[in-house]
């Protein structure tokens, strides 16, 4: 097993290197110096990488003898690879891509950083993992959820391979369960955007269901800082998400008025998972509070946007900017 040299300066591998969070990983990792090796499946995503400074390799993130070859020279490896769907309608099928990459993913690059002695490794997940607690506060002790939406119960796989390999192989190993990401330049941010304007985005239910966000930028810093921290608790698990978990009715309302839209109206959910599919529907109508304090202390990482309230209106401010700019 190859062991790498403490002081030399980190070489990072980034799975999901050029995702809505994985470039602004990159970009942060190059900035600070360290050497960044990103994947990436197409010609277009290998350029932004070659130009932001970063190495692109290319390889199939299920073939675990690839991953292995292609992480030989890393110490550290960040497992950013999402395949989230963003049509409107899904279906569980939708989701099988992601799903896989959770598990077939995490499983072949776990396998690689203990195979190839790295110092560690970081994997996305998400908050979803704590289901539906009436709105209650959870930190990370509270166990996931059992009777999770089979779309997040692949998150939960996720957090097990790392935490199995943390405690039985040795693999200082990390798990970042991230909140609802929104950014100007994600889709689902701008399609949510686009439809309160238009009115045409419905409150499912009461409206009352607590959602646990962090702007992309707030959940790249909480990524670089995790993936280079002296040092960091082996299957430490930390949830990266703002200072005040939101009522949905209060988000929509609040960019209803920042975007001079109607009034939303409001759905039951039946309709709701009608039109939008019912595992989509099921995550959006859970409802829990995370706590991030222990993110806080182990990472010294504070959200720029501490509450959606600074975040989406930065976020509704360079929109409106982006679409003068597109008109002009
Ligand atoms: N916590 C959250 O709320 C959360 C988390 C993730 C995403 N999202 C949302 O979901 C939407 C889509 O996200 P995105 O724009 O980041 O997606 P994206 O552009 O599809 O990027 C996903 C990343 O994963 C990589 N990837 C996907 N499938 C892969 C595979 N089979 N093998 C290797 N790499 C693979 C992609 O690499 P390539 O260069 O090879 O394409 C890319 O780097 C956005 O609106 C985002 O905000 C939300």
């Amino acid at each position: 097993m190859p062991t790498h040299d403490p002081t030399a300066p980190a070489r990072i591998f980034v799975a999901g290197a050029t995702g809505v969070l994985g470039r602004r990983v990159v970009d942060r990792l190059v900035a600070g110096g360290h050497a960044v090796a990103g994947l990436s499946r197409s010609d277009a995503n290998a350029a932004w990488l070659n130009a932001h400074g970063a190495e692109p390799r290319s390889g199939d993130l299920f073939d675990a003898a690839a991953m292995r070859a292609l992480t030989a020279d890393c110490d550290t490896i960040l497992h950013l690879a999402t395949a989230i769907p963003t049509k409107p309608r899904t279906s569980v099928a939708d989701w099988a891509a992601n799903d896989r990459i959770r598990r077939d993913g995490t499983r072949a690059l776990v396998d690689a950083a203990v195979r190839n002695g790295c110092r560690r490794l970081v994997a996305q997940s998400v908050t979803f993992v704590y289901g539906d607690r009436g709105g209650a506060w959870v930190d990370e002790d509270t166990p996931a959820a059992g009777d999770l939406s089979p779309v997040v119960r692949s998150a939960v796989d996720l957090e097990t391979i790392v935490r199995s390999a943390a405690a039985d192989r040795g693999l200082p190993g990390a798990v970042l369960r991230c909140g609802m990401f929104y950014a100007h330049d994600s889709a689902q941010t701008r399609d949510m955007l686009a439809a309160i304007r238009k009115g045409f985005l419905p409150i499912v239910g009461s409206g009352t269901a607590h959602w646990n966000i962090v702007h992309a930028d707030d959940a790249a810093d909480a990524v670089c800082r995790a993936a280079t921290a002296p040092s960091l608790a082996s299957g430490e698990v930390l949830n990266i998400c703002d200072d005040e978990p939101v009522m949905v009715r209060d988000l929509v309302g609040f960019a209803a008025r920042a975007l001079g839209g109607r009034t939303p109206r409001r759905v039951p959910a039946w309709l709701a998972r009608l039109l939008l599919g019912r595992h989509a529907v099921d995550v959006l109508l859970a409802s829990s509070r995370c706590r991030n304090a222990r993110a806080k202390a182990a990472l010294g990482w504070q959200p720029r946007y501490a509450t959606y309230r600074e975040g989406y209106g930065a976020v509704i401010a360079r929109w409106r900017g982006d679409e003068g700019a597109e008109r002009a």
